[in-house]
């Protein structure tokens, strides 16, 4: 989490091309978390975070880098669209369980932490029990055993595969939807109700998963990891909303869509301005917790939304269109790049795709033509025409065949297009 703006950028570049303004806006709330982290605590009261609120058309990058972030702050962090939400009284998710949702981020993480910290130390009771079982499921079928010998074998790693009994805590899952939260009535009567067990048969290496989450939870304070999730829910939690603008009625509209919609944004504002839910472990207060929303806003605008709403979002950015230079990039650059992708799962079945420069410049040049003639849909463009590029070759591998060296340039992809073209045009004519 002590990553630098400047880093945070540089691992964003990793994967999404331009929207340079977006990415440094990102960079700089998350660092003022780790800053505020640092101040004494009568001055970090006082510090609330400043919301970021991302706008720009479909297709350029807002999600994309979402789901970066997700994978690099080290702080509880989730990503939620808007439009699962519903007012308060409807059917559905009230939007308190984001709130809810993030603390049981929080939670695993913390759980996940403690794990690996105790690890070492409850191995050898794992080990044990596992040698236990092997051995008694041997027995069990008349195969004569030796403990020692089951040890060695379990060590280096031999037994993975084979088929044990064993008895393991049977935990409740029935889930109960009380008009949006949902309830684990296992977790409710968490230690009130004597655990029942259950022998079930599985693969050694499945029961040592299942068998070290056992210790570990037996030697883990859970009312601790309960805390500190409270925590740093709290005062580093981020909340990504997506697709905010599908919660932005028309300005002035007024029918029944729109006045629920609106009610969405009612229920959010105090979460984002900071109030107490009330989740599972514990209460959570809000205050501190950073925002980030992101929409296309196409028949909405940004001001449509309720003012007090808009307020808390005091950072706006606005994301580029992208243009043919940047779809060239986008398609070699980025570390999942279009074009790794379609190589890497064409090499599976004896295919190696070489795209030369040129068959770049050609992809990305009827990207922004389509996008331009057709409907603007972004860098989704690039997905659908290397999917109709690749077509014909990704039907026709079997891996049955020599590795073979397939170029594909300029003429290859004019090429394929040729016949499309066509039926474009003839559609064109009919229309
Ligand atoms: N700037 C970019 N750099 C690299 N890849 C991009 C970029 N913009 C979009 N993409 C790719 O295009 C696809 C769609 O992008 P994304 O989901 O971020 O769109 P979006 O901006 O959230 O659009 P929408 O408003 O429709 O939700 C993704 O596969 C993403 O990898
Ligand atoms: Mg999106």
């Amino acid at each position: 989490m002590n990553l630098t703006p400047r880093q945070i950028v540089e691992e964003l570049d990793k994967y999404i091309i331009g929207q340079a303004k977006a990415k440094r806006a990102v960079a700089i709330a998350l660092r003022n978390r780790y800053r505020r982290s640092q101040l004494p605590k009568d001055l970090r009261e006082e510090i609330t975070p400043k919301n970021i609120i991302m706008k720009g058309p479909t297709g350029v990058g807002k999600t994309e880098i979402a789901r970066r972030l997700a994978k690099l702050v080290k702080a509880p962090f989730i990503k939620i669209e808007a439009t699962k939400y519903t007012e308060v009284g409807y059917v559905g998710r009230d939007v308190e369980s984001m709130i809810r949702d993030l603390v049981e981020v929080a939670v695993r993480m913390v759980k996940d932490e403690k794990t690996h910290e105790i690890e070492a130390k409850v191995k050898p009771v794992v080990d044990n029990r596992l040698i236990d079982a092997i051995c008694d499921t041997r027995r069990a079928s008349d195969i004569p055993v030796d403990k020692t010998i089951v040890a060695d074998e379990l060590k280096n790693g031999k037994l993975e595969n084979e088929q044990i009994d064993i008895v393991v805590i049977d935990t409740p899952k029935p889930m109960l939807a009380v008009g949006g939260p949902e309830i684990n009535i296992g977790s409710i009567f968490d230690g009130m109700l004597p655990q029942k067990h259950k022998k079930r048969r599985m693969s050694v290496a499945r029961a040592r998963e299942i068998i070290l989450s056992e210790e570990c939870d037996k030697v883990i304070d859970k009312d601790n990891v309960y805390a500190e999730a409270i925590r740093r829910t709290e005062e580093e939690g981020i909340i990504f909303i997506d697709e905010i603008d599908k919660i932005i009625g028309k300005a002035g509209g007024s029918n029944n869509q729109d006045v629920s919609r609106e009610g969405v944004q009612r229920d959010i504002l105090p979460i984002v301005e900071g109030s107490t839910v009330a989740t599972k472990y514990g209460n959570v207060k809000t205050d501190f917790i950073l925002f980030i929303a992101s929409g296309a806003f196409h028949v909405s605008n940004i001001e449509d939304m309720i003012p007090e709403l808009q307020g808390r979002f005091p950072i706006r950015v606005d994301l580029d269109n992208l243009t043919k230079e940047d779809f060239k990039r986008i398609l070699s650059e980025p570390k999942n790049s279009v074009t790794l992708q379609y190589s890497s799962i064409l090499k599976v079945d004896n295919i190696n795709l070489k795209f030369t420069e040129d068959a770049l410049d050609e992809i990305a040049e009827m990207a922004a033509t389509e996008n331009e003639t057709s409907e603007n849909i972004g860098a989704r463009r690039l997905h659908t025409i290397m999917e109709s590029l690749l077509e014909d070759i990704s039907f026709n591998a079997s891996g049955d065949h020599p590795m073979l060296e397939v170029k594909v340039d300029r003429a290859y992809v004019q090429n394929a297009f040729k016949e499309s073209k066509k039926k474009f045009d003839l559609k064109k004519y009919i229309l």
